[in-house]
């Protein structure tokens, strides 16, 4: 089981720099303290500890200017590579980057890692000075959009978005954010840091939360693809809780689960559309939430005269 964590204690600081000089140092004959650089004080750093607290992975953001964010020193252990955990410290820097209001992330990258880049999203944009005097690197870049995926309708995404973060404060707490969507399937994603409970796992109140808001976009962006409008309010929930969320909040919900007759509205009549959001940690499903929404249809203008 891993989890990502921020190292603030001593301890924790000095093993986090440890790791880093070990990766990205060591290797090439480089003496302990060069791992580090001026921008430590001001940088976010974030590792990525295993069951037995022993740091796996690591990585780091700073921001270079207002819109600018720069991701540095990332390493995965040689035996925990491949396995999604660069990707994982990563999207946790990239979100840190998100919420300082960074518009574009910059790399440098090395040339045996540029591929792990340009699966994050990044291109390169030209060469870069070399590093320690010899790593050839490219200077790589990620222009961060408000919606991070390509989404379907990304206007409708936006507006849902930004519905959320308007009326419903504790969405934009929670680091509640629309991750794709391609008609079939919307997936949301949250901040485990921010709903983090004492066992360093995911509060079970930020889960529910979480699916309720991801069932609730769904008939939004349902309504709005068959030019609907109403009011979209939670009738009932059921939620079933297996395993904790230790790494990346993700919820999915599937078009097929969908259940409920939209056609009504357009007679002005109320709806029930009952459907189930599927909660992952990362790629592992750990809980699932079947819901009846109720959708009321807007108030006619018209008035009894
Ligand atoms: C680069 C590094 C951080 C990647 O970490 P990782 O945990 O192995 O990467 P992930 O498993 O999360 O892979 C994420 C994606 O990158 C791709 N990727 C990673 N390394 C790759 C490689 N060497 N060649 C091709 N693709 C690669 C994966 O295929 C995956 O793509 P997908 O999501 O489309 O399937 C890790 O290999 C490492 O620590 N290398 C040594 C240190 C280093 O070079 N750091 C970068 C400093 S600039």
């Amino acid at each position: 089981m891993y989890r990502i964590d921020t190292p603030k204690t001593e301890e924790q600081l000095n093993a986090y720099f440890q790791f880093r000089w070990e990766m990205l140092r060591k290797p090439w004959n480089h003496p302990q303290g060069s791992e580090k650089d001026e921008y430590e004080q001001v940088s976010e750093h974030r590792m990525v500890v295993d069951g037995r607290g022993d740091i796996v992975a690591v990585g780091r953001v700073h921001m270079n200017m207002s819109e600018e964010a720069q991701i540095r020193h990332v390493a995965v252990s040689p035996e925990q590579q491949g396995k999604g955990l660069g990707k994982l410290i990563f999207s946790a820097l990239e979100e840190v980057a998100r919420q300082q209001g960074a518009k574009r992330l910059v790399t440098n990258s090395r040339r045996i890692s540029v591929e792990f880049f340009t699966a994050c999203g990044f291109e390169i944009e030209k060469e870069a000075p070399t590093e320690m005097g010899k790593l050839k690197r490219s200077q790589m870049i990620k222009k961060l959009s408000d919606v991070n995926q390509v989404m379907l309708h990304p206007k409708w995404c936006q507006e849902l978005q930004n519905t959320w973060h308007e009326t419903i404060p504790i969405s934009e707490q929670m680091g509640i954010q629309l991750h794709q969507y391609s008609g079939k399937t919307f997936e949301t994603r949250a901040s485990l840091n921010k709903n983090i409970n004492l066992h360093g796992t995911m509060f079970a109140g930020s889960i529910f939360s979480l699916a309720t808001l991801t069932g609730w976009g769904m008939i939004f962006l349902k309504l709005k693809e068959k030019g609907l409008s109403g009011e979209i309010v939670l009738g009932d929930g059921d939620i079933h809780y297996h395993k904790p969320i230790t790494m990346q909040p993700r919820a999915l919900c599937n078009i097929e689960t969908l259940d409920g007759k939209f056609e009504l509205l357009e007679r002005n009549k109320k709806t029930a559309i009952k459907l189930q959001v599927d909660i992952l940690d990362g790629e592992n499903p750990v809980a699932e939430f079947r819901g009846v929404f109720w959708v009321l249809p807007e108030k006619s203008e018209k008035t009894d005269s």
